[in-house]
């Protein structure tokens, strides 16, 4: 039999890390996934830290929520800007930080080659459904109209498509006959909540693994 290699993404091996690993996260909305990841950065001897925000929409909830907790939110507005420039300051403000691992947390642009191929297999990204079903927007929405019994939400590594990526972990939530896009949102966040911070946390500790080519997180579902 062939062995398979598991090999960390980062280069930790499986264990109780040293310090903290350096997490950078990007935002544009109300931010209820990155109260999750603070929360979990907060407890005593968490193996992350969120040690930058960096939002592209000015004045939304989550850049208070970072500054609530004490971490340096950093507006970058897309509005206005080339691409390649905008990306370009998003990457310098994560360079500044330290950042080791970038977490798209309702983060909704799609970032170039330009910025991922630096950091890659280093970028993971939270979404509303049970991909490869219903990328982009309104996930909730998507499978409800497609009369869906099941749906969910997906952790996975980012590349240049849209949700896209190496599946990381999934979770499922039973859609009910009397939702509406709302209530299943929120049925999913709550999963959310729980899913991302998870697989974080399984990264700091080197169980995002890659054997033989295919990427898997050791212990989460
Ligand atoms: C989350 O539900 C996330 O899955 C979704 O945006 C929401 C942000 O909520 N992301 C996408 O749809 C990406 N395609 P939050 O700002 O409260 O965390």
């Amino acid at each position: 039999m062939t062995a398979v290699l598991s090999t960390p993404l980062l280069g930790r091996a499986p264990c109780v890390p040293d310090r903290p690993l350096r997490v950078g996260v990007l935002v544009s909305g109300s931010g209820t996934n990155l109260q999750a990841l603070l929360d979990a950065a907060a407890r005593p001897r968490s193996v992350f830290s969120v040690v930058v925000v960096v939002s592209n929409v000015d004045g939304v909830r989550a850049i208070d929520r970072a500054r609530a907790a004490g971490v340096p939110a950093v507006v970058e507005p897309h509005k206005g800007k080339e691409r390649g420039a905008h990306e370009e300051r998003v990457h310098a403000a994560l360079v500044a930080a330290e950042v080791e691992l970038v977490v798209l947390a309702g983060y909704m642009r799609v970032l170039t080659p330009a910025l991922l191929d630096r950091w890659r297999r280093r970028v993971v990204n939270v979404h509303p459904a049970l991909l490869p079903a219903f990328p982009g927007m309104h996930g909730a929405k998507q499978a409800l109209d497609h009369g869906c019994r099941v749906a969910g939400c997906t952790v996975h590594l980012v590349d240049a498509g849209v949700d896209t990526g190496p599946i990381l972990a999934q979770a499922a939530v039973p859609v009910l006959d009397h939702d509406d896009e709302a209530a299943l949102q929120a049925r999913i966040q709550r999963e959310e909540h729980r899913l991302l911070p998870a697989v974080v946390m399984a990264y700091a500790r080197g169980l995002v693994v890659d054997e033989g080519g295919r990427v898997r997180v050791l212990g989460v579902a």
